[in-house]
């Protein structure tokens, strides 16, 4: 069965093919026009998918060496994102579908994520733990099996890359503010500042970021910005960053330490990018005793390889979309 995803939530416009559970082609064109903004503007986003999306979605099929008449089925986002984005990929794939009479299955982004660790894995033990660490999100999924999860704890208020972003922008530094952040790190001493790892008062599954960012805040507004160069804020960037990364593997550590049948961790969303989370899990995967695996780079951040990989599980068990269904931008999994 051949699936076609289509993603369009946010600022990524991405088209993938998946054949019988193997992916053979994604395409992610992220929009660049929103970083002299500081953030998506969701008007442009909006135009920037009604431009590209046929581009994206022919440019898969060129990879993939399949024709449209090919694909069995089209998954895509239909929420959670932003509606004049989700509308774009959403109308586009059920006009695909009436043309070709094929099905449809419009997919939770979110669960996306979730499949976004099944890609190119062919070693997935069930129970699991997945934290999904996104611009929206900061979750603790526990994975019995495939459409099968309990949500265990969340963030009470700003999600992990949200944290990254903001701290970004009090630092001076680019949008989207992740990377950035990653990036100036590499240069500094992640024991600079002291800040705070939150914990939120008998939920050890939770987590707290705003303080973080509010600590970042003021620990900047009491230095002389004018004085400080690239090297002080590598290290307080540095320091920022292990205080949202070790929040975030305590928050792991407490389910494990109270699920012992969990078989693996996997970290997935925008977030799992961050190459300091990524290198500072081998110690902790050798302190639990359990793995800990990252999907590939590119199905970290927001990509169509995940959609189309929830949809061909899904529409594999004969599931779709009926024509009036609409996106819903603040849909919860
Ligand atoms: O999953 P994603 O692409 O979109 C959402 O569904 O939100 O996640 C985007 C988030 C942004 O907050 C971005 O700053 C963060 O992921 N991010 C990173 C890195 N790359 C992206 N955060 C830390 N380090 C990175 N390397
Ligand atoms: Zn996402």
């Amino acid at each position: 069965m051949i699936i076609l995803g289509i993603e369009t939530s946010c600022d990524e416009t991405s088209a993938s093919i998946i054949n019988n559970n193997k992916l053979i082609s994604s395409i992610v064109y992220t929009h660049q026009i929103h970083k002299k903004y500081g953030g998506v503007v969701p008007e442009l986003a909006s135009q920037e998918h009604l431009n590209e999306i046929i581009d994206v979605i022919e440019a898969s099929l060129s990879e993939s060496k399949l024709k449209i008449k090919d694909i069995d089925g089209i998954a895509v986002t239909y929420g959670p994102g932003l509606m004049g984005s989700l509308l774009i990929g959403l109308n586009f794939a059920k006009a695909m579908s009436l043309s070709l009479d094929i099905p449809f299955l419009g997919i939770n982004h979110l669960e996306g994520h979730l499949y976004s660790n099944y890609i190119e894995n062919d070693n997935i033990l069930f129970p699991h733990l997945c934290l999904l660490v996104s611009g929206g999100h900061t979750q603790l999924w526990l994975v019995n099996n495939y459409d099968d999860f309990n949500l265990l704890g969340e963030t009470i208020d700003d999600a992990a890359g949200e944290a990254f972003d903001k701290g970004a922008r009090i630092l001076g530094l680019d949008y989207p503010g992740g990377p950035e952040i990653d990036k100036i790190s590499k240069n500094g001493d992640f024991n600079f500042v002291k800040f705070p790892r939150p914990k939120v008062k008998n939920k050890p599954y939770n987590f707290s970021f705003s303080g973080l960012k509010t600590a970042l805040l003021y620990h900047f507004k009491s230095l002389n910005s004018n004085i400080l160069d690239e090297n002080d804020i590598a290290n307080i960037a540095a320091s920022y960053q292990e205080a949202i990364i070790d929040t975030l593997f305590t928050g792991i550590s407490n389910v494990i330490s109270n699920h012992k049948n969990i078989k693996q961790i996997y970290i997935s969303g925008g977030v799992a990018s961050n190459s300091r989370f990524r290198q500072k899990s081998k110690a902790f995967e050798a302190e639990l005793d359990i793995s800990v695996i990252f999907p590939k780079l590119q199905y970290c951040t927001d990509n169509a390889a995940m959609i189309a990989m929830a949809g061909y599980h899904k529409i594999i068990n004969g599931k779709k979309s009926l024509y009036d269904i609409s996106p819903v931008p603040n849909l919860k999994l």
